[in-house]
């Protein structure tokens, strides 16, 4: 796959877990002695002074002197996996409430990227009952847990195994969200699905005689259905395939795009990814060049067990952006892929898909993407390559536009700050009072961390969140009016018709020639 065989369906990849040495006594002796090395590190290097004793931020506000104001101090919550103990829990005395600097002028003022507004969108279908216990409670048929929050503690209540990582990363994330903004995340109680298709169905649930929709949490979603879009696992790792956290992977590939410049990219359409899981990437393979035939699309299958036992040689992402296009197509549902395809500099081709993620919704068909079409693929991908190359200055402002949105709009910042907003949201719309599950155990980064798989170890603490945000969230923007999503909704569908008549009439010139 291109990179990363993100590709590879994102739950049909059959990727082994690599058997992994558990609790060998070098290895923890190691990783212990690690720990707090990275401690000190924060702790030295953050402020003089701001290693916490965990015990010590209770109070609510601190005072900040004059001083402070000016360099605004930046706490480093440890990470403890030292209590002596074969089973480890979490510290009694995590923080539960930090300072933020809003008086600062380095606090973020600033208002979120546009597609927080979807978060309202999402929420829409809750928004007139609100939501009950008994609503969360049918949301638990395909769950594979339940996330509780109480007094900024987490607890979750484990229902089935998912795929591979996906809900050991997501939980992460969610725990990292918290030391980030400790104390500022409300009570709330939800249910997680972490497969790939949306599963509640909005004709269900309209009209006068049926019951309030389910609330469900997941990766995707499409306009048929009402589920409520996530941030998926990789942005904290996804540890199978090995593509580490976001972060990262945004700096590896920034670097990587200035390496190769688009002029000097091959002309063509690439993709690389696993076809087995959905036919339309079976289809998509009949694309590709032969002796006979070359619609501009160069295409390979990426075979995860090989890369695995090769150590991923060949699918290092940012190594991957030598393409002036990369097509991006759905695999079982929307695909992990697309935002390492769309930091690439190069000019998306964007195989029409009807799911969505919590990003998808707000990019520009010609502006960010360029629209490929379902249902005659190899003759619109031709069309497009074409287009750009006889177009060169405005294919790679697309594909600048693109890179630019994944790098600012994307920026872990702010899939923290999304998360935060919907779940701020999510928790407003709550009739009933968040309660911890009987016999559920705290969840916290020490619990996950310190006994963890080595591999997925490294993308935990590659990712962990040192301590919170000296800033704020960014600021909601405003919900849609109605009219404007309908206006936005119809520019985005009449750009897509716009590039279908172009790739008409190409066609029709071109048989003409003939
Ligand atoms: C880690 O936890 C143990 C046991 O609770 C405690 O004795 C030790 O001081 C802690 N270490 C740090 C660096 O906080
Ligand atoms: C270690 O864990 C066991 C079982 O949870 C508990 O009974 C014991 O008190 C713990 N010991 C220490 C030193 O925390
Ligand atoms: C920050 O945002 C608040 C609320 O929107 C506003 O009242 C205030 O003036 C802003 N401050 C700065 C420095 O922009
Ligand atoms: C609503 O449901 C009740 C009980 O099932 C049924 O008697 C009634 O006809 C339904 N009304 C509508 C408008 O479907
Ligand atoms: C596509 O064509 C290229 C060039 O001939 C070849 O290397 C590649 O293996 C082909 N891909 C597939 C999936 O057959």
């Amino acid at each position: 796959m291109k990179s990363s065989g993100l590709h590879s369906h994102n739950s049909g990849a059959k990727i082994l877990r690599s058997p992994l040495k558990k609790g060998s006594v070098t290895f923890a002796t190691l990783f212990f002695l690690l720990i707090f090395i990275i401690t000190g590190l924060i702790s030295s290097s953050w402020t003089n002074s701001s290693t916490i004793s965990v015990g010590d931020v209770s109070t609510k506000e601190r005072i900040i002197s004059k001083e402070d104001r000016r360099t605004p101090k930046r706490i480093a919550i440890p990470l403890n996996c030292s209590n002596g103990n074969e089973t480890q829990t979490c510290p009694a005395n995590y923080p539960s409430t930090f300072e933020t600097r809003e008086d600062d002028e380095l606090s973020s003022n600033s208002t979120c990227p546009d597609h927080f507004r979807w978060i309202y969108e999402d929420l829409k279908p809750f928004k007139a009952t609100g939501i009950t216990r008994d609503m969360v409670e049918r949301a638990k048929k395909t769950a594979h847990f339940r996330l509780v929050i109480v007094k900024g503690k987490v607890y979750v209540e484990k229902y089935k195994k998912s795929i591979q990582t996906r809900d050991v990363f997501t939980l992460w994330g969610i725990l990292q969200l918290l030391r980030r903004y400790p104390g500022r995340l409300p009570d709330l109680e939800l249910m997680f699905d972490c497969n790939d298709r949306p599963v509640i169905p909005s004709r269900d649930h309209r009209g006068p005689n049926t019951t309030a929709p389910p609330p469900l949490f997941r990766y995707c979603g499409d306009p048929l259905t009402l589920d409520i879009v996530f941030p998926d696992w990789s942005f904290w790792g996804w540890a199978e395939i090995n593509i580490k956290p976001w972060e990262n992977i945004l700096k590896d590939i920034k670097e990587g795009n200035n390496r190769v410049k688009w002029m000097e990219r091959e002309p063509y359409a690439y993709w690389k990814g696993n076809p087995f899981v959905a036919e339309t990437r079976k289809d998509l393979l009949t694309c590709n060049v032969t002796d006979n035939q070359d619609w501009n699309a160069r295409l390979f299958i990426q075979d995860w067990i090989q890369e695995s036992q090769q150590g991923f040689k060949q699918s290092n992402v940012a190594s991957q952006c030598t393409y002036r296009y990369k097509i991006y197509i759905e695999g079982y549902a929307w695909s992990v892929s697309e935002k390492y395809i769309l930091a690439c500099d190069s000019v998306t081709l964007f195989v029409k898909t009807n799911f969505y993620d919590f990003f998808t919704r707000s990019l520009q068909p010609v502006h960010h993407f360029w629209p490929i079409r379902d249902d005659d693929k190899c003759r619109s991908i031709k069309f497009a390559v074409d287009w750009g190359n006889n177009h060169k200055q405005k294919a790679q402002a697309i594909g600048k536009a693109a890179s630019d949105f994944i790098q600012e709009e994307l920026r872990m910042d702010y899939i923290y700050d999304y998360m935060f907003h919907l779940l701020n949201e999510y928790a407003k719309l709550l009739r009933f009072e968040p309660k911890i599950p009987v016999g559920a155990v705290e969840l916290c980064s020490e619990t996950m961390v310190c006994h963890a798989d080595e591999s997925e170890k490294k993308f935990m603490m590659e990712s962990l969140e040192k301590g919170p945000s000296i800033t704020s969230p960014c600021t909601m923007p405003p919900p849609y009016d109605p009219h404007a999503l309908g206006a936005f909704l119809r520019r985005t569908f009449n750009s897509i018709k716009q590039v279908e008549t172009w790739e008409r009439r190409y066609w029709e010139n071109l048989n003409k020639q003939q």
